[in-house]
């Protein structure tokens, strides 16, 4: 049993989507998460530089003693990953590729899989990579969607904001004229904005949240060497973000259904 907190980090407010679902699945977990909402978006950064903030952002996080790392952040976890494992060798790092590409692999029934992320994620091939592993039949039909994260950011998540639809909309078309069956919202802001990519995606395509995925491995993970946190606890939290802290925790609040701003500090990075 380990009571120490997870540590979480994302470019902003993605990573509360794997937050959300870890307050669900494992409420007796406690966890640190940061947004680096003064270096976001990432999606439009070099390798370089990704490597440099996925450095930070770990930094920061283990000088908080978590016992663990969950990248939840698409864009880190495909040009950073190979840095923050080969670095952090005395830690569990999960990142959210993998996971996401294992429940696409599963869900599609035609093989033909779409993916939303960003720039970066969308040009470093990682998902090809991962789902080819899995599936070396399925085709990959990627869509870079650089419009999205500053949508979100600025909390313009409602469906019928009309840049935010026509934005989906139009990331939309290349996956479905391609017949994907499944598509993966590869970048973990992408499900605060899951009702306009459903309008814009149609009722029957099944939709993949790389944050939620990654949990369930990052449990599994921990229960597998027997550091999952006490069960009959409550798990504490604590947010940070490096800018911004009313929206960040407005919009962040709003989307976890519970209230960020007491538990939320601004910190220089
Ligand atoms: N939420 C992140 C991801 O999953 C980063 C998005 C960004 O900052 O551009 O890719």
């Amino acid at each position: 049993m380990d009571d120490r907190p997870i540590g979480i980090f994302d470019s902003g407010l993605g990573g509360l989507t794997a937050v959300r679902a870890l307050a669900a699945a494992a409420p007796w977990e406690s966890f640190v998460y940061l947004g680096d909402t003064a270096h976001a978006p990432y999606g439009d950064r070099s390798r370089q530089e990704l490597v440099a903030l996925s450095r930070q952002n770990v930094g920061f996080l283990r000088g908080r003693g978590v016992k663990a790392l969950l990248v939840a952040c698409n864009t880190s976890t495909a040009n950073a990953m190979d840095v923050m494992l080969a670095e952090n060798p005395d830690l569990p790092v999960m990142g959210v590729i993998e996971p996401a590409a294992e429940a696409a692999v599963s869900a599609t029934e035609t093989g033909r899989i779409g993916l939303l992320a960003t720039a970066a994620t969308v040009a470093s091939l990682a998902y090809e990579r991962a789902i080819r592993r899995l599936a070396p039949g399925a085709e990959v039909t990627a869509s870079a969607c650089p419009r999205l994260v500053p949508l979100v950011e600025a909390g313009r998540t409602d469906p019928s904001d009309p840049e935010l639809a026509a934005a989906a909309r139009e990331y939309a078309a290349p996956l479905l004229a391609a017949g994907t069956d499944t598509v993966i919202l590869g970048c973990t802001h992408y499900p605060i904005i899951r009702a306009a990519i459903r309008r814009a995606v149609g009722p029957d395509v099944t939709l993949i949240d790389s944050g939620a995925a990654s949990v369930g491995a990052l449990l599994k993970a921990l229960e597998s060497c027997g550091a999952l946190a006490d069960k009959n606890k409550t798990g504490s939290r604590a947010f940070f973000c490096s800018a911004g802290k009313e929206t960040f925790t407005r919009v962040g609040s709003a989307f976890l259904g519970w209230e960020m701003a007491g538990l939320t500090q601004q910190v220089e990075l």
